[in-house]
């Protein structure tokens, strides 16, 4: 399969690893399709990528409404309508805090964003991965978070155990489509994420990734990449991948 003209459907596009991811895609003359909430930064993005000389179609899109969902799938434009890739990144964490101080209305919004979400555009999708067949690919943002627990994990972790689990099951239901699946797990990554996950905290944001080389949004966007433009005969399940200065703890023990 060449990179050209292949299209690739990014869901959180507007920072991050989405943003890189499609900056990636783009700088290898993939279509690019780009959503997200903020129509703003969208619009910043398909400027940017259009002024040198990217195709971009960019859509206003919350992927926790699933009607909202099929209608962009449905409204995208002939020329981005065969999608070769697919890359569930629109996610977050909320309340770091331990599970019994949490207010119910943040684990709702991690179920409803990165799970719910995750699945209306994967089916909403699938029609038009199958249809391309060989050399498709789905990948989702999984995190260490899903394999790994430590204290304020609560749902996030959670949430991401089930982007591995429906990755996997997506690839036994998929098996003959030629439609690849993989979950990337990345680890401590400077993004927007603290930020959001602290409700606006910059400070706490700066303090986590102060004094460390944490993985970077590009860094993550080049394994994605990676995982998309392999030879259409493998398929990676999952990738896990952290920063060379991180790595785990022991456990924790409650002593007298
Ligand atoms: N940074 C890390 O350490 C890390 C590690 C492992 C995994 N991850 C995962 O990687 C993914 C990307 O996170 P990031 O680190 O790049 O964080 P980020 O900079 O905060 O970006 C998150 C993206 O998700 C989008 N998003 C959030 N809620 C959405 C919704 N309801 N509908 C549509 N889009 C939504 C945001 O766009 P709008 O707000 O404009 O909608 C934004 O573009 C997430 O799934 C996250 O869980 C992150």
């Amino acid at each position: 399969m060449t990179d050209h003209q292949q299209t690739v459907f990014i869901t959180g596009a507007t920072s991050g690893f989405g943003r890189a991811t499609a900056e990636r895609f783009a700088a290898a003359g993939w279509r690019v399709v780009a959503t997200g909430r903020r129509t703003e930064r969208l619009e910043a993005l398909a400027t940017r990528l259009r002024n040198d000389g990217a195709d971009i179609h960019i859509a206003t899109l919350d992927v926790r409404d699933s009607d909202a969902v099929q209608k962009v799938v449905a409204d995208l434009p002939a020329a981005f309508a065969n999608i070769t890739c697919l890359v569930n990144n629109a996610g977050l964490a909320l309340a770091p805090e331990p599970s019994q101080s949490v207010d119910l209305a943040d684990w709702h919004t991690m179920i409803d964003t990165n799970i719910t979400g995750l699945v209306n555009v994967t089916h909403a999708l699938l029609p038009a991965l199958i249809r391309t067949g060989k050399g498709a690919s789905i990948v989702n943002l999984g995190s260490v978070a899903g394999q790994w627990p430590y204290p304020g994990g609560h749902v996030y972790g959670a949430s991401k155990a089930f982007v591995e689990q429906f990755s996997y099951n997506l690839r036994c239901d998929l098996l003959g489509t030629g439609v690849r699946v993989t979950d990337v797990a990345p680890g401590l990554s400077q993004t927007e994420f603290t930020l959001v996950r602290t409700k606006g905290d910059q400070s706490a944001s700066d303090r986590l990734y102060s004094g460390t080389d944490p993985l970077q949004p590009e860094d993550v966007a080049a394994q994605i990449f990676h995982v998309a433009t392999l030879p259409e005969h493998v398929n990676i399940n999952r990738m896990e991948i952290m920063a060379t200065r991180q790595a785990w703890s022991p456990f924790a023990i409650d002593r007298d």
